[in-house]
């Protein structure tokens, strides 16, 4: 049961992610909203999610969320599309705040961009393989077609920090949306928090009669819309980031300005076990 009552404007927004790449949602949230304090949770140590089992992804984001309610935010973000994707009903039972997924707040968007025209998405193996995205595009839009795609080597790709117009990235790229490009959806969901960082060179392929949408901006707009609601939006000029990751934070510091569009300040380690025994009831 959430308890709105209970909560204040002063308390941060929680955000997870599988690694470093939720940080392109953290830059959406703190372009609309720069006043809020944000705790971010990337979990390095066991990334890549996209590749593994509905039931590995959903034990690891329940252990995410639950450090993030030690937090004491007054919302979490679930910037990872894999986690979106496969434990949103779990997460939503399972904590006492409120738990917004980047799923629903971009398939309503998209909805509303194409306008009955075609609807692509792209994103990693577990995102693509759930299904999460078309059935949530269907629920909305009855008609339109959709078309969706999974690009697993662009992860990799956007964390090596290989240039847009790299040879490589180009004939991935062309690899993926090959089927795509052939049947020019109106909207394309980039459905993984990597592919922002790679949209001229999608758009570039796509051509101009296919809009890319980026999930952070959708659900910036959604966390915004519940905290005006419930008048839990912080009154201050600028909030500070606390970054956690479960390894390697000078590796995680050093890549996160690209992902996050400047610097990250200092960034804890929390390790897996510590992660793990913290998700256990006291
Ligand atoms: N953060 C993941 C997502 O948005 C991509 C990286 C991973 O596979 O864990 O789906």
């Amino acid at each position: 049961m959430i308890d709105l009552q209970r909560l204040s404007s002063d308390q941060p927004i929680g955000v997870f992610d599988s690694g470093l790449g939720g940080l392109t949602v953290v830059r959406q949230i703190l372009r609309l909203m720069p006043g809020e304090d944000v705790v971010y949770l990337g979990d390095s140590a066991r990334v890549p999610y996209g590749i593994k089992s509905p039931e590995t992804i959903r034990a690891f984001a329940h252990e995410d969320a639950a450090f993030l309610l030690r937090q004491n935010p007054k919302l979490i973000v679930v910037a990872c599309n894999t986690a979106s994707a496969v434990a949103m009903d779990s997460l939503r039972q399972a904590m006492p705040v409120e738990v917004v997924g980047v799923v629903e707040p971009a398939a309503q968007r998209a909805v509303e961009l194409a306008a009955g025209r075609g609807i692509g998405v792209i994103g990693t193996e577990a995102t693509i393989t759930s299904g999460a995205y078309q059935r949530a595009l269907h629920a909305l839009n009855g008609g339109s077609e959709i078309m969706a795609a999974a690009a697993p080597l662009l992860v990799p790709i956007v964390e090596e920090g290989r240039p847009q117009e790299d040879p490589i990235t180009t004939y991935v790229l062309t690899d993926y949306l090959h089927e795509l490009q052939r049947k020019r959806p109106a909207v394309l969901i980039l459905g993984c928090t990597h592919y922002p960082l790679l949209s001229l060179a999608i758009g570039k392929l796509m051509g101009p009669d296919t809009a890319l949408l980026d999930p952070g901006e959708a659900v910036a707009r959604r966390v915004q819309e519940f905290l005006r609601s419930h008048d839990l939006l912080a009154g201050r000029a600028a909030g500070q980031l606390q970054c956690y990751s479960t390894d390697n934070p000078e590796r995680f510091s050093k890549l996160a300005t690209r992902f996050l569009g400047r610097d990250v300040g200092q960034v804890k380690r929390i390790g897996t076990e510590e992660l793990a025994k913290l998700s256990k009831p006291v």
